[in-house]
């Protein structure tokens, strides 16, 4: 077995390599002069993994072309992030569901699949293969045991993310609570734990994808109101678009992580032994 990787998933990928004690396939990437994505795949072997995070159109076509080149191979298929997740059904007339047009792409040529806190689990229906979508839960809880936070209270955005933030909890035996926002006016809207009490003490806001970051910058300024004394933002996609980093920082988070499903500089703890885990069965 070895594996093989899209350009924006190298690190990842060699990571994995190391988890399964096997090695890499070179792969040389470049562009026809109309713009075309080409490749060119170094030697295979009977099995290979394929890595690739959707992490824009280029690296799903990346990933097409990755997958075609591994023909003749028994091929896994790993997807860390799987972009246009988040568009999981119509939310007006005459809009796609995109997370079931790109998952129906996959199928030939791969024998099982694998993502990573897939935004909606409901979406793995929509692929033609057997999926195993694996969570990070315990890897976030060991990120926020490194950090050496006194009583910390793990925050989910929202009820929909509480279960999430429930199983991060869970890892150090942490409080656990769930953002509420209640409408004051037109213009004004509060944040706050629903149960619990923020003063006094850290707070880690958990999410499975941090985007523009606005959710967690709007909710951190209300919690330092509430008295808690720093705020954490911890999630497993680090899509940060624009300016989204530097947005948490200015609205006063004291450090922001996540993993390498999305290779960032904040990437601070890696997908890899739980996807080789997965791939071992
Ligand atoms: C949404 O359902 C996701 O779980 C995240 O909460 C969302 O994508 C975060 O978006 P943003 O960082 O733009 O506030």
């Amino acid at each position: 077995m070895k594996v093989i990787s899209t350009e924006k998933s190298q690190i990842l990928a060699a990571r994995i390599a190391t988890a399964l004690n096997t090695t890499l396939v070179d792969v040389k990437f470049s562009r026809f002069p109309d713009g075309e994505l080409y490749l060119a795949a170094g030697k295979l072997d009977k099995e290979t993994v394929i890595v690739g995070s959707i992490t824009d159109s280029d690296a799903l076509v990346q990933l097409l072309l990755l997958i075609d080149a591994c023909e003749g191979s028994q091929n896994y298929l790993v997807l860390p992030y799987m972009g246009y997740a988040r568009q999981d059904k119509k939310f007006k007339d005459g809009e796609p569901i995109s997370a079931r047009a790109i998952a129906g792409i996959f199928g030939k040529g791969i024998k099982d699949c694998i993502t990573v806190n897939i935004h909606e689990p409901s979406v793995l229906r929509y692929f033609n293969m057997p999926v195993t979508n694996i969570s990070l839960a315990g890897d976030i809880g060991d990120c926020i045991t490194s950090m050496g936070l006194s009583d910390p209270l793990i925050l989910a955005p929202d009820d929909g993310a509480l279960a999430f933030a429930q199983s991060v909890a869970s890892t150090g035996g942490w409080d656990c609570d769930h953002l509420e926002k209640t409408r004051l006016s037109g213009v004004d809207v509060k944040m706050a734990p629903k149960k619990l009490c923020a003063a006094s003490r850290p707070v880690v806001i958990v999410d499975d994808i941090i985007s523009t970051g606005g959710t967690i910058a709007t909710a951190a300024s209300m919690l330092y109101k509430q008295g808690a004394t720093d705020v954490y933002a911890i999630c497993v996609h680090g899509v940060l678009i624009g300016g989204a980093y530097t947005h948490l920082k200015v609205g006063g988070i004291r450090d922001i992580c996540c993993s390498d499903t999305i290779e960032r500089s904040c990437s601070r703890f890696s997908a890899a032994k739980s996807i080789a885990a997965a791939l071992k069965g």
